[in-house]
This record gives structure tokens, sequence and C-alpha cells, in this order.
């Protein structure tokens, strides 16, 4: 029987990938740090309309991912790992303690469990670019999902800021999982899916209020949206969180000619074009200001994808088309249209 064990439910990219992965009839485990936490999964309305029975779609308490051996019981007769439940780099974070070394920590802990779970043949860690480009300035030379940043000797392991570490995370996690399959010759593959920042309708966000603060990179689009201004530069390219989800599963249930290859998820597009999208498509929330023109400073980028579109037999959705469902989403949630 295929069981899929997905980490990282409760936040924007995890929770898609789940109701994805439930829509489409698997069987869904999924890891929480609190019974609190379980039930804004369980109790979530687009879970909720699919009145799954509980032997479709359960939880499985893990107070603490970074703890040896935590992910043991969670993983009994579990066939696929999709591995989503990793920190993002939020200012508040200690770079360290919160973001740089959970990285680490729960990746390499959740492949050491797999070790201990015979029924396991596949694991999926969602990566980043940032685990891909070069450091430093932007670079023109083309970066893949296969690409791997060196690492320095001695490897760093504190960080001027959370955005720092993140990136360090992501490099190191490539690397000590491709030592992983070297050295310790896994039973079950791992690939990684490697989005850049993913953007679209979040059904986790339930107000407005969410939509704006707690929307994981969807608040930077909202910022834009809304006439402000990310704190930072962002590069100039993005997934849309239905190929995101897509493309998971897709390389959870691919063949063995694939295995242990990494799959990048970016398109390149413009963000000056966010208002005209907003402006053609509703004319009338730009009018009374709900929707104003912001600014993103954008990062050159050229990131390689087309094999994991090649995979897809399609082209990547478009970034009107996650501009849209965010804005749509927004006014649903506004009351200005209807869902
Ligand atoms: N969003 C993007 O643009 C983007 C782009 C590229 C890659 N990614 C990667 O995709 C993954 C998920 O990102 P997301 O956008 O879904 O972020 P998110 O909405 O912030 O969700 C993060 C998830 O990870 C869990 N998590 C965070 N820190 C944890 C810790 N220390 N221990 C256990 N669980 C922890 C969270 O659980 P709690 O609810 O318990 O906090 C939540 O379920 C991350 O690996 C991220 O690096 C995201």
């Amino acid at each position: 029987m295929t069981i899929i064990l997905i980490t990282g439910a409760t936040g924007f990219i995890g929770f898609h990938v789940l109701l994805a992965a439930v829509e489409a009839g698997y069987t869904v485990r999924y890891t929480v740090r609190s019974q609190e936490k379980a039930l804004v999964v369980a109790s979530n309305p687009a879970i909720q309309k699919l009145a799954l029975g509980k032997n479709r779609l359960s939880s499985v308490l893990i107070p603490d991912f970074t703890l040896d051996g935590a992910f043991d019981t969670a993983l009994e007769g579990v066939t696929h790992v999709i591995h989503a439940g990793s920190p993002v780099p939020n200012p508040a974070y200690n770079p360290t303690t919160d973001v740089f070394q959970p990285t680490l920590k729960i990746s390499e802990g959740l492949l050491a469990s797999a070790l201990k779970a015979p029924t396991v043949k596949r694991v999926i860690i969602t990566s980043s670019i940032v685990g891909n480009l070069p450091l430093g300035a932007p670079s023109a030379k083309v970066t893949s999902a296969s690409s791997r940043v060196p690492l320095s000797d001695p490897i760093p392991s504190s960080f001027d800021n959370p955005f720092e570490a993140y990136i360090f995370g992501k490099i190191i996690e490539l690397h000590n999982s491709d030592e992983f399959v070297k050295t310790r010759n896994p039973h079950f593959t791992i690939s990684h899916v490697v989005p850049g920042y993913v953007f679209g309708r979040n059904e986790l966000a339930l107000d407005t209020a969410m939509m704006e603060t707690q929307n994981s990179s969807n608040n930077f689009l909202m910022m834009s949206m809304r006439g402000g201004e990310p704190p930072y530069p962002l590069y100039n390219s993005f997934a849309h969180i239905d190929d995101v989800a897509d493309v998971h599963l897709r390389v959870a249930f691919l063949e063995s000619e694939t295995e242990h290859k990494d799959f990048g998820i970016t398109t390149k597009m413009d963000y000056n074009t966010i208002f005209n999208h907003l402006n053609k498509n509703f004319p009338e929330a730009v009018a009374t200001g709900i929707f104003k023109m912001g600014k993103v400073v954008p990062l050159p980028i050229n990131y390689d994808s087309s094999e994991t579109e090649q995979l897809l037999g399609r082209k990547f959705k478009a970034f009107e088309t996650a501009v849209l469902d965010v804005a749509k989403q927004y006014l649903e949630k506004a009351g200005n249209i209807s869902a």
C-alpha cells in the first residue's frame, strides 16, 4: 500500500502538496509539532470539503523534528516521503539556531530514520534555487538543480542574518544528501525539488491579514500588489504553487532511471508587470485603491529548469496566473468577489 509522509504540511508548499496528494487519491500522513497545528490542517476548509476518512489522512505528532530518531515512528509503513518542513528566513529568527541548524538536522534525522524503515522507496526533499546558485554577485553562469556550490573550508557555522543562514543551510543540505547516498547506500532514492520564489493561492491563509503576513513567499507578492516594497531584492524568477505541488508528486513517483536526480522549478518573469495584470483583470479593485502599484528590486538569475518542464510534458504556469490567483483570493477574503 502506498503511504506518503509529508513534513511541513502546516506551511504553504507542504499543505498544497498534501491537498494535491489526497485529491489524487493517495493516503497521506503528515507530521506536526503540536496538536493545534494538526487541527490547522484537519479543520482547513479545503480539507473539510474533501470529507476524507481517517484512513486517508492522519497526523503524527513530533514535538521536536531535530531530535535523533524523531521520525522513526512516523515512517512505519511509509513508502514515499515529501520533506517540506524546514525553516524559511524570517527576520525574527536566530540565524544559526532557528534556520541553519534545523535545516540540516531535520534532513539528516529524516534520512537516518528512513534507513531504518524498509518500506520507504523514495524521499523527496524541498530545496531552493539558492542552494544551487553561486555565492556572491549575480552570475551569468547557467545554474540548474544538479549544480553544487563548492563548500568553503571551514564550513561557516554562524551568520549575519537569517537569509545568509538559509542559503548556507540549503547549499550544505544538498552536499549532505549527496554524501549520504554515496556513503550509506540507502535502499531508497532521494531527489530534491528545487523551486524559486513560490507564488499562488494559499488555502492556509484564511483572511486578508493572513494573506499579507502569514503567507510565506506570497507575503512579498502581496506587498508589491498593495503598494509596498519587499525588504530586499528578489530574483526575477518564480514558481507557481500548482506546478510546485505537481512536480513534488511527479518526482515522488518517477521510475528508477531518474533516481537521485534533482528537479528545479523556476521561470523568468518581470515584477514590473504585476500592476498591469491587476489593472487589466481587476480594474475596480485598482480604482478603489485595494491594489496599488508597488515596487520590487529584481536580482538577475540564469537558472535552467527545462528538464522539469519536459518531465511535466508542458510549460510551467505563467507569472500572470500566479498574480491573478493571489489577487482573486485576496478579493474573496475581502468580500469583494465570491469564492
Ligand atoms: N516559499 C518559497 O518561495 C520557497 C522557495 C524555495 C524553497 N522553499 C522551501 O520549501 C520549504 C517549505 O517552505 P514554505 O514556503 O512552505 O514555508 P512555510 O509556509 O513557512 O512553512 C514551513 C513549514 O516548515 C515547518 N518548519 C519550519 N521550521 C521548522 C522546524 N524548526 N521544525 C519543524 N518544522 C519546521 C513549519 O512548521 P510549523 O507550522 O510548525 O512552524 C511549516 O510546516 C522550505 O524548505 C523552503 O526552504 C520555499
